[in-house]
């Protein structure tokens, strides 16, 4: 079986409606930033705020294309994982690509208390899940084989959706 890919903006719940699906594929579970962050011995805000975005970008390139290349898993990615068009390609080729799609209203009712996403540590976080949305909404489209629309759904409907489109 190929590994199943889930893309979305923070909050879309591609950890949650992970591990759910992984548990019923029987496919093991895989968070690219738990192993970035691994590999980092920091955390991912830390290193953001040392080193700055772009060698951030470098480090979930190399742990892509390492993951992409391993055994068949649930994948779920960072939300700017669709920003190189080298990821796009590598995420396809892993795989079955799921956007995990929500609102910006509905991401941030879900992230206004969050403090460990980098790109939202600005005075306005609400027009930053915005724009990010206006930015990423066509990558996240462009990479996925098909789109789950999360809304408020509970997490095993989610799944539920998921499955019925594989
Ligand atoms: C990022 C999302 C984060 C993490 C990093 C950058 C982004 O992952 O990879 O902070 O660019 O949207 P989540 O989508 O799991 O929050």
């Amino acid at each position: 079986m190929r590994s199943l890919v889930l893309v979305g903006l923070p909050g879309s719940g591609k950890s949650t409606v992970g591990r759910g699906l992984a548990r019923r594929v029987g496919l093991p579970f895989t968070d690219s930033d738990h192993v970035i962050e691994q590999r980092l011995g920091c955390s991912i805000r830390d290193f953001f705020a040392r080193e700055g975005e772009s060698a951030f970008r470098d480090l979930e390139q190399q742990v892509l294309a390492d993951l992409a290349a391993g055994p068949a898993c649930v994948l779920a990615t960072g939300g700017g994982s669709v920003l190189r068009p080298a990821n796009r390609d590598t995420l396809r080729a892993a795989g079955h690509v799921v956007y995990l799609r929500a609102s910006p209203e509905e991401l941030w009712r879900r992230l206004r208390n969050d403090t460990k996403r980098p790109l939202l540590q600005v005075a306005d976080p609400q027009k930053a899940l915005r724009d990010l949305f206006a930015q990423r909404d066509p990558l996240y489209r462009e990479v996925a084989e098909f789109i789950v629309d999360t809304g408020r759904p509970s997490v095993s409907t989610l799944v539920n959706m998921v499955m019925m489109q594989l």
